[in-house]
C-alpha cells in the first residue's frame, strides 16, 4: 500500500530531485567523494543528493533545497557506536540472542544521538572460509544459529516504532552470498549450488526480512554469474515476489561501477541493469545521478522505474519519521546522557567475558590466582586500538581498556603484574606493508626484535605464571583483509616458544578477527582463551574470565582447523560416497592431517564439568502432525556455577538429495550451581525436517532420523526415531 503523503511529494518532483534521492553522498560529476561526516552542501541544496550524514547537511536538505526532503543517515554501526563492543562474531559465541538483542537496542540508542538513523548493519552474511577478513562482522558458518542472531539485530535497531528518536533502520547486508567469497579473498567471485545456496545461505537474510528490517545492501559478488547488484532474479523475483520485501535496497560502495568490471557493460549500461534489477540507490559511485537521465531521453528506463526507486526510499524517509522530525536523530543532551554511560560501559564489559570461548585449561591453570607475579607479554597486551575490532570508525578511542590494565584492576593488591611487549605483530614485511597494525612500524630491525624477546624472558623469569597475549591487529581482519595463512605470525611464536622454554605455566590469551590455525600452540601450552577483538572494555571482562569472576560459557561458531589447506572446513558438510575409514587407503581424506578440526563448531570449555544423562526421545515413532521430544538431564559436577549451551542436531540418513551429515536445529544455554541439574526438552516436529529438494521445493521426506544432543557438534549422543506422513 502506497503512502498518500509520498506519492504526492513525487508528483512535485523533477527527474533531476528523483534522480537525487537515489544518491547516496557523493559529489555530482568531479567523482569528489565523501562518505563521513558533512556531505557536499551545494548538491544537497540543489536536492541532488538523497542520503549523507551531518547537521549541516540536513539543514541544507531541508531548509534550502527546493522540496525540502530530509537527508538520511547511514554508517556502519556494527558492533555498538561509542561504546564498542566485542567484535560480532564474538558476540555470537554467547549463543545468546537476547543479549546480541539488547546490543543493537544500545548501539541504536546512542547512535540515533548522533546524527545516525540509518546502520548499515546486521552483516548476515554465512561463511565457511576464516581466511575471509570479513568472518569478523558476521555470526559464523551456521544459518540456525544465524537467522536467529539476524532477527535479533533488526529488533534491536529498530525496536517496535521505527519513527522514534532512539531508532535506526537496518539494512540487511550484503545480499547476498557474500561470504562465500572463492579462497576466503574478499570481493572475489562466488559459485554454488541452488541448493545449497537455499539451504545455507540464503536463510539469515530471508530472516532479518521477516523480522522488518528496513532496507538491504548489494554484495559485490556475482550470483549465477551475474552480479548481486545488476540480478534481477535476486533483487525482485526472490527478493520482492518470492519473500515479499518492501524496502529499499542500496548498493554497496561503488558497486554498480564495479559491474564494468565483471564485464557488463559501461557504466551506463550498467546502470540500468542495477535500476531495473530492483536496486534504489547507488552508493557513492554516481552511475545513477550521472546517466540514468541520458537513459530516461533514449528509451532504456522508464520514468516509472525511476519512480519506484524514488519512492522506496522517501517511503524509508517517511517510516523513520524524517518528514516530521528532520533533526529529531541529532540530539547533543541525548548524547551527553547515553554515550559510554556507565550502563552501557558495564553492558560492554559484560560481553566481553561473555564472548570468550576457553579452548584448553589443563591442569585447571584458570582461573588465575589473585596473587604472585603475573607475567602479561605479547604485542596485544598493551593495544588499545586492536581491542576495537574492525569497523569501530565512530568509536571512541580515549576510554578503551587494554589487557594488561584490566588484569591490574581485576588482579587485587596481592598479585603483582608486570608486562613486556615481546615481539612485533609480525616481521614479514609484505603482511606488514600491506596492512600495517598501528604501533608498529614500516620494517623491524633483527636488534629490535632481539630486544623485546630479552625483555619477554627477564618478566618470565620472574613471574610464576605467564600470560601471552598474542593474536592479529584489527587490521588483519574486516573487509579487504583476507590472510592465505591464518597462523600466528613467526614473530608471535618465536616469543611464545621462548616463553613456555621457561618451564612456566603459559595461557595464551588471543585476540584476533577469525579462527586462527593453533596446532602447535595447543600442544604446547597449559590454556587457551579465544578472546577475539572484544572492544572496549576488553581488559576488564577479560580479566573477569582470567581470574574466574566469570566463568566462561562461549561455544565456538566457527569451525577452528587443524591446517589452512583443510579450509572449508566445517560441521555440516556433506556426505561423500567414500567417508574416512581407517581400513581403506581410497577414502576421502588427508595424507598428512586427519579430516576433523582442531576445535569444531559448537565448542567451548568451562572452568566446572557438566556431565550429560542419556537421551532420552519420548516417540520412536511418529506421524506427520506429532512432535518429538528430546530430552537429556544436565549436571553440573564441578566446583564452579556455569553455564552450559546444550545443542540439538538433526541428520536425515536417506533423502531424496544427499544431505549433510548434521545441522543444528536447536539450543538452549542454562546457568547450574555446582551439584545441580536442569532437565532440557526440545520440541522437534516435521518443520525442522524440511530442506530444499532438487526442485527447491522446501520440505521434509518420511523415514529414520538421527536426533543428536550434546556439548559440541562432535561430541554428541544420539538416538533415532522414524517419521512417517
Ligand atoms: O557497509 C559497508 C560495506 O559493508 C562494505 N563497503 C562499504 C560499506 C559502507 O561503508
Amino acid at each position: 500500500s502506497r503512502i498518500p503523503e509520498v506519492e504526492e511529494l513525487l508528483s512535485k518532483m523533477t527527474l533531476e530531485e528523483k534522480l537525487g534521492q537515489l544518491n547516496l553522498s557523493s559529489g555530482v560529476g568531479d567523482l569528489k567523494v565523501v562518505t563521513a561526516g558533512e556531505g557536499p552542501i551545494e548538491y544537497i541544496k540543489q536536492g541532488l543528493i538523497g542520503a549523507s550524514g551531518g547537521y549541516e547537511s540536513q539543514k541544507a536538505a531541508v531548509n534550502d533545497s527546493r522540496l525540502g526532503i530530509p537527508l538520511i543517515s547511514g554508517r556502519d554501526v556494527i558492533h555498538g557506536y561509542k561504546t564498542t563492543f566485542p567484535i560480532p562474531l564474538a558476540m555470537t559465541c554467547m549463543w545468546d540472542v537476547d543479549r546480541i538483542e539488547k546490543m543493537a537496542r544500545i548501539s541504536a540508542i546512542e547512535a540515533s544521538a548522533g546524527g545516525i538513523s540509518w546502520t548499515y548493519s546486521p552483516m548476515v552474511d554465512i561463511t565457511r572460509d576464516p581466511r575471509w577478513g570479513r568472518v569478523a562482522e558476521g555470526a559464523g558458518e551456521d544459518p540456525y544459529l544465524g537467522s536467529k542472531i539476524a532477527r535479533a539485530y533488526v529488533r534491536g535497531y529498530q525496536g517496535d516504532d521505527l519513527s522514534k528518536e532512539n531508532t535506526i533502520m537496518a539494512c540487511v547486508k550484503h545480499f547476498a552470498l557474500y561470504g562465500a567469497a572463492e579462497a576466503g579473498r574478499d570481493y572475489n567471485t562466488v559459485d554454488m549450488s541452488r541448493i545449497s545456496m537455499f539451504q545455507n545461505y540464503l536463510p539469515t537474510y530471508k530472516a532479518a526480512f521477516e523480522e522488518g528490517a528496513g532496507s538491504a545492501m548489494t554484495s559485490f559478488n556475482v550470483i549465477d554469474m551475474v552480479p548481486a547488484t545488476g540480478n534481477k532474479w535476486l533483487m525482485t523475483d526472490l527478493l520482492r515476489d518470492q519473500w515479499g520485501f518492501d524496502g529499499f535496497v542500496v548498493t554497496d560502495y561503488t558497486a554498480i561501477n564495479e559491474m564494468i568490471n565483471h564485464g557488463l557493460g559501461d557504466l551506463q549500461t550498467v546502470a540500468v541493469k542495477a535500476l531495473k534489477a530492483g536496486v534504489d540507490m547507488d552508493m557513492v559511485g554516481q552511475g545513477y545521478i550521472g546517466t540514468l537521465g541520458k537513459s530516461l531521453k533514449e528509451g532504456k528506463v522508464t520514468e516509472a522505474e525511476i519512480d519506484q526507486a524514488c519512492r522506496r526510499v522517501l517511503e524509508a524517509k517517511y517510516k523513520l519519521g524524517l518528514f516530521d522530525k528532520p533533526f529529531q536523530y541529532f540530539d547533543e543532551e541525548r548524547a551527553e546522557e547515553v554515550w559510554l554511560s556507565e550502563e552501557h560501559q558495564a553492558y560492554a564489559r559484560e560481553l566481553a567475558a561473555r564472548s570468550c570461548v576457553l579452548l584448553k585449561n589443563q591442569n585447571n591453570v584458570l582461573p588465575l590466582k589473585r596473587e604472585g607475579t603475573i607475567g602479561v607479554i605479547g604485542p596485544l597486551a598493551k593495544s588499545k586500538d586492536d581491542m576495537l575490532g574492525t569497523w569501530a570508525a565512530t568509536s571512541d578511542t580515549t576510554d578503551i581498556v587494554t589487557i594488561v590494565d584490566g588484569i591490574r584492576n581485576v588482579a587485587g593488591d596481592k598479585a603483582e603484574v608486570l608486562y613486556a611487549k615481546g615481539a612485533y605483530y609480525t616481521e614479514d614485511p609484505f603482511l606488514m606493508n600491506r596492512k600495517r597494525a598501528k604501533d608498529d612500524q614500516i620494517s623491524v630491525s633483527p636488534e629490535d626484535s632481539k630486544r623485546l624477546l630479552e625483555e619477554a624472558s627477564e618478566v618470565a623469569q620472574k613471574s610464576d605464571v605467564i600470560v601471552a597475549v598474542l593474536g592479529e591487529p584489527r587490521s588483519w581482519s574486516g573487509e579487504a583483509s583476507s590472510r592465505a595463512d591464518i597462523s600466528l605470525p613467526e614473530s608471535q611464536k618465536r616469543l611464545l616458544r621462548r616463553l613456555i622454554e621457561t618451564g612456566k605455566p603459559v595461557v595464551l590469551v588471543l585476540s584476533n578477527g577469525r579462527p586462527l590455525t593453533l596446532s602447535w600452540e595447543n600442544e604446547n601450552v597449559a590454556a587457551m582463551l579465544e578472546t577475539w577483538h572484544a572492544g572496549v572494555q576488553a581488559g576488564n571482562g577479560i580479566a573477569d574470565v582470567l581470574f574466574g569472576k566469570y566463568n566462561p560459557a562461549g561455544k565456538l561458531t566457527m569451525t577452528f582447523p587443524r591446517e589452512v589447506g583443510q579450509i572449508p572446513l566445517y560441521y555440516n558438510h556433506n556426505r561423500t560416497g567414500r567417508p574416512e575409514t581407517e581400513s581403506s587407503n581410497f577414502t576421502s581424506r588427508y595424507l598428512d592431517v586427519p579430516n576433523s578440526p582442531l576445535f569444531p563448531f559448537g565448542y567451548g570449555l568451562s572452568y566446572t564439568t557438566f556431565k550429560y544423562s542419556e537421551l532420552r526421545l519420548n516417540k520412536k515413532e511418529l506421524k506427520a502432525d506429532e512432535s518429538l521430544t528430546a530430552s537429556v538431564t544436565v549436571t553440573n559436577t564441578g566446583k564452579y556455577k556455569g553455564e552450559e549451551v546444550v545443542q540439538l542436531y538433526i541428520n536425515d540418513p536417506v533423502a531424496s538429495v544427499s544431505r549433510p551429515v548434521k545441522e543444528l536445529k536447536g539450543f538452549e544455554k542454562i546457568e547450574l550451581q555446582p551439584g545441580e541439574s536442569k532437565q532440557v526438552e526440545f520440541n522437534i516436529s516435521t518443520e525442522d525436517l524440511k530442506f530444499y529438494n532438487s526442485a527447491l521445493k522446501y520440505d521434509w521426506e518420511p523415514g529414520d532420523f538421527n536426533i543428536y544432543v550434546g556439548t559440541n557438534s562432535s561430541e554428541l549422543q544420539s538416538g533415532k526415531v522414524n517419521w512417517q506422513l
